[in-house]
């Protein structure tokens, strides 16, 4: 089992957009393995590859709900949605982040599989919100963009009191 450093707010690498996964290897299947991995020990409930420094389009995902387990999701896209589910949304890579955020209820998605094949589906509930918070973070796209400008300002202010205090920890 390897865990691998999640990258946080407000490092600038979570604003870059990733680019499309192209090979569907041996190095791919350790990505997701320890990529898993991180997310169950953290314990979060998605986790895209920018979030530990790796700008490939993939995030792995386990809602808890129905026992499916764990979700992989290859160069993901969003192909429709439809409806409004508002739900406080949480993020690894956002310590103490919680806040409500408006996505869609429903959503139809394409993506791939480990071995390269395509898929489609649909999911609703929990599970599409974790798509869409995820598929975000593929874009560059952080839940603090998705809330009103005051709630932004507010969190920032915390986060960057919070980061300076750690450093200051650190340094004895
Ligand atoms: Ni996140």
């Amino acid at each position: 089992m390897a865990l691998l450093e999640i990258v946080k707010f407000p490092d600038p690498s979570l604003k870059k957009p990733s680019e499309p996964v192209a090979e569907f290897d041996e190095a791919l299947s350790r990505l997701i393995r320890d990529m898993s991995d991180t997310m169950y020990a953290a314990p979060g409930v998605g986790l895209a590859a920018v979030q530990v420094g790796v700008h490939r389009r993939l995030f792995v995902m386990d809602s808890r709900e129905e026992d499916l387990g764990l979700e992989v999701y290859i160069n993901p896209v969003i192909v429709g949605g439809e409806g409004e589910v508002e739900t406080e949304e949480g993020c690894l890579s956002l310590p103490d982040f919680n806040e409500t955020v408006t996505r869609k209820a429903r959503i139809t998605i394409r993506y791939q599989k480990v071995d390269g094949t395509l898929e489609e589906g649909a999911l609703n509930g929990f599970r599409a919100v974790i798509f869409q918070h995820e598929l975000d973070h593929l874009n560059g796209i952080l839940a603090t963009d998705r809330i009103s400008r005051l709630k932004r300002s507010l969190y920032t202010r915390r986060r960057l009191r919070q980061v300076k205090q750690e450093k200051q920890e650190k340094h004895g």
